[in-house]
């Protein structure tokens, strides 16, 4: 069963949403034949057609994605969205360690990169859409609140205004103690927009630590994991 709701024209015809708390997934993700995903060819046309809206000229690396979610929390009943999902490089760790009570979805703006992911998991709740709707997607999810947004959104590129929305939008889904697990690459640090989305950082999050440079990734990045104040309610 998979899930692509969309506000935006997409590759393939989007399915319904569909209305619910856990994912019904197998814990090992079913994926599609090497024949039917391509996701580096069209990861590297995509980026071609819109190298703002991608960051990267390739997907993340095995070994970055295990950088990025080592530290998310699995627990039981987790409700963790990913932002700019890409081809799914680190949906598929997500995918293969949460518990079956957990609620997953994603957000991919790029209807080409969602149907790469469609074909990938096909088990996968998708949503073509700006991560900028994250509240209406949760509602759509009945999702009240998430526990940790892990998050490959090209921050370097973006203006100010649409990060600020990113961030406002992010800290009002995350319960108080949720995570946002994010990165970049010494490139974006150069750029004012990357250097200002750092600055912009502790307006939201009361704790802010990056990793050391990732090497085994194309261009070396670092993971950026943010906690919002408070601790969690007791349910969890
Ligand atoms: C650097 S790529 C990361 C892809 C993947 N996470 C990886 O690490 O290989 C950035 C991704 O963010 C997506 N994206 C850009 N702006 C977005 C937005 N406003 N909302 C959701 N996705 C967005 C792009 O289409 C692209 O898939």
């Amino acid at each position: 069963m998979t899930t692509a709701s969309s506000t935006a024209p997409a590759a393939a015809p989007p399915r319904a949403a569909q209305p619910r708390h856990a994912n019904p997934q197998p814990a090992s993700p079913k994926q599609a034949s090497p024949q039917q995903a391509r996701p580096l060819t069209t990861f590297f046309l995509q980026f071609l057609a819109n190298p703002g809206m991608l960051g990267s000229f390739t997907p993340s690396s095995a070994h970055f994605a295990e950088e990025m979610v080592k530290t998310l929390d699995f627990h039981p009943g987790a409700r963790i969205a990913e932002y700019g999902a890409g081809t799914g490089a680190f949906t598929k760790l997500i995918l293969e360690r949460m518990h079956t009570s957990s609620t997953f979805f994603t957000i991919e703006r790029n209807p080409a990169l969602a149907e790469q992911l469609r074909l990938r998991f096909p088990n996968l709740h998708i949503h073509i859409a700006s991560a900028e709707e994250v509240d209406r997607l949760c509602q759509l999810e009945s999702v009240e609140q998430l526990d940790a947004v892990v998050c490959g959104l090209p921050w370097a590129s973006f203006p100010e205004s649409l990060q600020i929305k990113l961030l406002e939008a992010t800290a009002r889904v995350l319960r108080p103690g949720g995570q946002l697990i994010t990165c970049g690459y010494p490139l974006g640090l150069m750029l004012p927009a990357g250097r200002r989305f750092y600055k912009l950082l502790p307006r939201f999050f009361a704790s802010i630590q990056s990793s050391g440079l990732v090497f085994r990734n194309w261009p070396p990045g670092f993971v950026v994991r943010c906690r919002k104040p408070g601790t969690p309610p007791p349910s969890h």
